[in-house]
């Protein structure tokens, strides 16, 4: 099992957001997951231009490490969307990132995952961010465990004492992965989404053949 966690902080090493993180992922390998950190920091990532190529085929005219990020998030059972306060919203690279994911979206091609969501502020606005990454994660067809948001001020031990918690986060989802309860309130939004995004690939199905296949097989498309 493996659980990915995504970093939106431009300060890298220095993030209290990738600290708080690395006690999610912390408490995730002592429950046996493997993990992994995609930090934004290091990536280049180019803002969607809504060229609507990716509606095409799936992929992008940039060539840039979303792909790379992507394919490790495809490739995790469970997935942590983390990023600081930013004028109370996520960071402009998280939302960067979470723009090129449209594609992804439309598509359901995270569903079936379970997720989480970490914010870290100065003073206000960390619990709507993790209100939002877990709304995205929904989107995304990713069922959360719901997340945590960490406000040290000018606290230097304010982080320290996140450590538990952040670690049973980690710890949660790795269980929920393992035993895949289910959220029912969840559950409707996201079936709503589906619906939505339905007419989409219905729409495309001449040349997203093999993705409508794949709605039709999951039950999420009635076949005409
Ligand atoms: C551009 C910018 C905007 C910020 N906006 C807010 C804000 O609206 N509310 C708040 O409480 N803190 C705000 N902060 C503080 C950060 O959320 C806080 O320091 C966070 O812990 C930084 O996380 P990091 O170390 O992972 O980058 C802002 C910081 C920056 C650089």
């Amino acid at each position: 099992m493996k659980i990915t966690a995504v970093v939106g902080s431009p300060r890298g090493m220095r993030s209290r957001t990738r600290r708080v993180v690395n006690f999610v992922l912390a408490g995730a390998k002592d429950a046996g997951a493997e993990v992994d950190l995609i930090d934004l920091a290091d990536l280049q990532v180019t803002p969607c231009t809504a060229c609507e190529s990716c509606s095409l085929d799936g992929t992008c005219v940039f060539a840039d490490d979303l792909p790379a990020a992507y394919d490790r998030m495809r490739d995790a059972d469970g997935l942590v969307l983390a990023s600081p306060v930013y004028v109370d919203n996520v960071s402009g690279q998280m939302k960067v990132f979470i723009d090129r994911l449209a594609d992804a979206m439309r598509y359901q091609n995270f569903a079936g995952k379970y997720g989480c969501s970490v914010a870290t502020t100065e003073v206000s606005g960390g619990d709507a961010v993790v209100g939002y990454l877990n709304h995205v994660l929904n989107y995304l067809g990713v069922t959360t465990v719901r997340g945590m948001s960490v406000t040290p001020g000018n606290d230097p031990e304010a982080l320290d004492r996140a450590e538990p918690a952040a670690r049973e986060l980690g710890r949660r989802l790795v269980l929920a992965v393992r035993d895949r309860p289910r959220y029912p309130d969840q559950e409707a939004g996201m079936a709503e989404n589906r619906q939505y995004f339905a007419g989409i690939v219905r729409a495309n199905r001449d040349w997203r053949t093999d993705e409508y296949e794949r709605w039709v097989r999951e039950g999420w498309i009635g076949e005409e």
